[in-house]
C-alpha cells in the first residue's frame, strides 16, 4: 500500500498508513482541502470500502475540512461555542426534518460535527458557513442548513444524513465504524 524503499525516509503518508494497519488514514491540514486530497486513501482501499481514520487535532475550531469515504463527500465541522448554542436553541417546531442536534453528535464531543456532504435535494456540494443560519447553503436551489446540517429552507426535503463512525479518543474518529 504505501511505497517506501529501504534507504528512504519514511514519509508522512507512509506512516500513517504503517501506523493504522489495514485502517486507512488521513491527516488534516490547516489549509486542510489540498492536504487531504494529497494524503487520501489509494483507490484500492477506498473501493474496498474501508474505514478511514481521521486526525482531528489539526482543525481549529471554526473549521470545516472534507474527506471522502466510499465516493462520498463528508464534512467534519469543528463547531464553535456560539454554533453549538445556536443548533442545541433551535425549537423542533422550526424544523423541516425535525431531530435534535443531540441526535446527530455524541455526548461529550458535541463541538465535531460529521455528516455527508451532498445537499439532500439533488446532490450538490453545498457552500460552507453560508446562508442565514451559517451552516451551509446550496447553490443549486437554494436549499440552507443549519450548523447541525439540519435543513432549515427546501427544496431538500431531510437533513444532510450522518455516516456511521465512532471515536477511538478525542481526537480522532474512524468513519466506516459505527460505536
Ligand atoms: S441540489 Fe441542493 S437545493 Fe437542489
Amino acid at each position: 500500500m504505501a511505497e517506501t524503499t529501504p534507504t528512504a525516509e519514511p514519509t508522512r503518508r507512509d506512516f500513517l498508513f504503517i501506523a493504522t494497519g489495514a485502517t486507512a488514514a488521513i491527516g488534516v491540514a490547516a489549509v486542510a482541502w489540498p492536504f487531504v486530497a494529497q494524503l487520501a486513501p489509494d483507490a484500492e482501499v477506498i473501493a474496498a470500502g474501508a474505514p478511514i481514520e481521521v486526525d482531528l487535532s489539526p482543525i481549529a475550531e471554526g473549521q470545516i475540512v472534507r474527506v471522502f469515504w466510499r465516493d462520498a463527500l463528508i464534512f467534519v465541522r469543528h463547531r464553535t461555542a456560539e454554533e453549538i448554542e445556536a443548533a442545541q436553541q433551535t425549537p423542533l417546531s422550526d424544523l423541516i426534518d425535525p431531530e435534535p442536534d443531540a441526535d446527530r453528535v455524541v455526548e461529550g464531543r458535541e463541538q465535531w460535527l460529521i455528516i455527508y456532504g451532498n445537499c439532500t435535494h439533488l446532490g450538490c456540494v453545498p457552500l460552507d458557513f453560508q446562508g442565514q443560519y451559517r451552516g451551509w447553503f446550496c447553490p443549486c436551489h437554494g436549499s440552507v442548513f443549519d450548523t447541525s446540517g439540519r435543513v432549515r429552507v427546501g427544496p431538500a426535503p431531510i437533513n444532510l444524513p450522518l455516516p456511521p463512525y465512532e471515536f477511538v479518543d478525542d481526537t480522532t474518529i474512524i468513519i466506516g465504524e459505527e460505536a
